[in-house]
C-alpha cells in the first residue's frame, strides 16, 4: 500500500483547521505510535484531535482526496494493534469527543460521543438505576467508541452480550467526508442491511464514529461473588458447562490457571487470598439480579453443581472491599502477565464445552514448540485469553517458529468450533491467520464491503485483513 506523505501544506491546512489541536511533537507522535499489544510501535507523522463531526469529516475529506492514511485512536487499550498508525500519516485521537450527550430515562437509551471513558458511562447511567453492562478488564481507561469498534466484550458478557447487542444507532463520518447515521434509535430495526452492526467491531477501517446510541437496561441491586480453587484446570473447564446444564446464568463465569492468580497478585503485591501448592485453577462466580434470596438459591445449586467435582474451599465475598479486590485480582491479570515476561497474547473463543479440549491442545502445542502458557478469561463465554510465555525459548526459535505454533492452535480452535477473536479484534497481530475461520470467497466479501466504504483505503490501512 502507497500513501502520500504528510507535507507542510497539509500540516498548515490541519493547523488552520485545528489550531493547537493538530501536533507534530516527537512525544506525541510516541505516544500516538502504539497502544497495549505487546511492544508494537509505529509514529504517525500527526496527531489531530478533532471536537466536532465536521472537523473529523473536514480531516477525512482532505486526506482522501491527497490520498493520506489516517488511523483512529481511541484509548490505545487495544490487545490486537488496531490503534497503530502502520503506515505512519494521520493519528486522529477522539479523546476530544468526551460528552454523555444525553441519558434518555424514558426510553432507556443514552447518546455519547466516542471518547468516553466506559466506566465513566457506566457510573453516570448507574445515578439513573440504569446499566450499561459490557466492562471490558481496562474499563476505567479503554473509550467506549474503541468498544465498539472492536465489539468489546468483558466479564459480564456471560449473561449480558456483548457491545453489538446494545448499539442502536450510530453517527458515523465516511473517508469521503460525508456524515451518516447507520440505523434509528429503535430496540428492533428491520429496515434494510444493518450498517450499524457491520459498523461494530469493524475495527476503524471503515469510517469514524461521532455519536453512539446505546441500549440501557435496569441496573441489578444485588450480586453474590464466590472464588472456587480447583485441583485440576481441566475440572475447572468442565464445571462451567455442568452450571449452565442446571439453568443458571451467572454475570460472571471467569477461569484463572493458577500462574495468572498468583502472578497478578506479585504483581499487585495482594496477600488476601491463600492460593495452595495444588491448587491448579480457580473459577470466579459471579450472580446478579434483583431478588436476594433467589440469589442464594442459586448459589446453593451452584455449590450442588461443584460437589460433583473436586474443589477445595470456596471463598464467599462477604463485603463489597472483598468483592472488589477479587475483580480487581481478575481484571489485572493481562498487566500482570505483561510485566512478568515477553509473550504474546491471543484470544480464542470455543463453544465453552470445548474449553477442556482446548486447554488440552495449548499445553500439549506448548510441549512441542518449548513454550509455556498462562491462561485466563471468560470461560462462561468459551473465551479463553492464551498467553503465550516467551521464558527459556530462545529468540531464534521465538521469532521464527511461534507463528508455526500459532497457527497450528487456531487450526484446533476452528475445528472445535471456534474463532480467532472473541473480543480483543483482529487488527495488525491476527490478520495473518484469517485464512483459517474464512474461505477467500468471505474474505473477498468483507474486502468487497471495505472498498465501497474506502475505496481507497485510507482508513487504517493494514488492518484486519
Ligand atoms: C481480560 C482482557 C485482557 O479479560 O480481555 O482481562
Ligand atoms: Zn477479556
Amino acid at each position: 500500500m502507497t500513501f502520500t506523505s504528510v507535507s507542510d501544506s497539509d500540516i498548515q491546512f490541519f493547523q488552520e483547521l485545528l489550531q493547537d489541536r493538530c501536533s507534530i511533537s516527537h512525544d506525541d507522535l510516541k505516544k500516538y505510535s502504539h497502544d497495549e499489544t505487546e511492544d508494537l510501535e509505529v509514529l504517525p507523522n500527526v496527531v489531530l484531535k478533532p471536537n466536532t463531526p465536521e472537523e473529523v469529516s473536514q480531516i477525512l475529506k482532505h486526506c482522501n482526496e491527497r490520498n493520506i492514511c489516517v488511523t483512529p485512536s481511541g484509548a490505545r487499550t487495544g490487545l490486537s494493534g488496531g490503534a497503530i498508525p502502520l503506515y505512519g500519516g494521520v493519528a486522529m485521537s477522539m479523546e476530544k469527543f468526551d460528552q454523555i450527550i444525553e441519558i434518555d430515562e424514558d426510553n432507556h437509551q443514552v447518546t455519547v460521543e466516542p471518547g468516553v471513558i466506559t466506566q465513566v458511562l457506566q457510573e453516570a447511567v448507574k445515578e439513573k438505576g440504569l446499566f450499561y453492562p459490557p466492562d471490558p478488564a481496562s474499563k476505567g481507561s479503554c473509550f467506549i467508541g474503541g468498544n465498539v469498534s472492536e465489539n468489546s466484550g468483558g466479564p459480564k458478557a456471560v449473561k449480558y452480550g456483548v457491545t453489538n447487542e446494545y448499539v442502536l444507532n450510530l453517527e458515523v463520518v465516511l473517508p469521503s467526508g460525508e456524515i451518516i447515521w447507520t440505523g434509528a434509535n429503535v430496540l428492533k430495526n428491520a429496515t434494510g442491511y444493518p450498517l450499524t452492526q457491520l459498523m461494530v467491531g469493524s475495527e476503524g477501517t471503515l469510517g469514524v464514529i461521532t455519536k453512539i446510541v446505546l441500549k440501557l437496561i435496569p441496573h441489578p441491586t444485588h450480586d453474590l461473588l464466590m472464588l472456587v480453587p480447583f485441583y485440576s484446570a481441566t475440572e475447572a473447564c468442565e464445571a462451567v458447562t455442568a452450571i449452565f446444564k442446571v439453568g443458571i446464568t451467572p454475570s460472571g463465569l471467569e477461569f484463572m490457571e493458577r500462574d495468572a492468580l498468583t502472578w497478578t497478585q506479585s504483581f499487585l503485591d495482594d496477600t488476601s487470598i491463600n492460593v495452595a501448592d495444588n491448587h491448579a485453577a480457580h473459577l470466579l462466580i459471579e450472580v446478579d439480579g434483583f431478588d436476594p434470596e433467589k440469589l442464594m438459591a442459586e448459589c446453593a445449586q451452584i455449590m450442588d453443581v461443584l460437589e460433583n467435582f473436586e474443589t477445595d474451599e470456596i471463598l464467599f465475598a462477604e463485603s463489597q472491599a472483598q468483592k472488589d479486590t477479587l475483580w480487581r485480582l481478575r481484571r489485572s491479570v493481562g498487566e500482570a502477565v505483561k510485566a512478568n515476561s515477553i509473550y504474546k497474547e491471543e484470544d480464542t473463543v470455543v463453544p465453552r464445552y470445548e474449553l477442556p479440549k482446548l486447554l488440552e491442545h495449548v499445553k500439549r502445542i506448548g510441549a512441542e514448540y518449548g513454550f509455556t502458557s498462562v491462561c485466563y478469561g471468560h470461560a462462561g463465554d468459551g473465551n479463553l485469553h492464551i498467553n503465550i510465555i516467551k521464558g527459556e525459548m530462545s529468540d531464534e526459535k521465538w521469532n521464527n517458529e511461534l507463528s508455526k505454533a500459532i497457527r497450528e492452535l487456531f487450526t484446533e480452535v476452528v475445528a472445535l468450533g471456534g474463532t480467532l477473536s472473541g473480543e480483543h479484534g483482529i487488527g495488525l497481530v491476527q490478520k495473518q491467520y484469517m485464512d483459517i475461520p474464512f474461505s477467500e470467497t468471505s474474505l473477498n466479501l468483507m474486502r468487497g464491503i471495505k472498498d465501497v466504504f474506502d475505496p481507497k483505503g485510507i482508513l487504517n490501512p493494514g488492518k484486519v485483513f
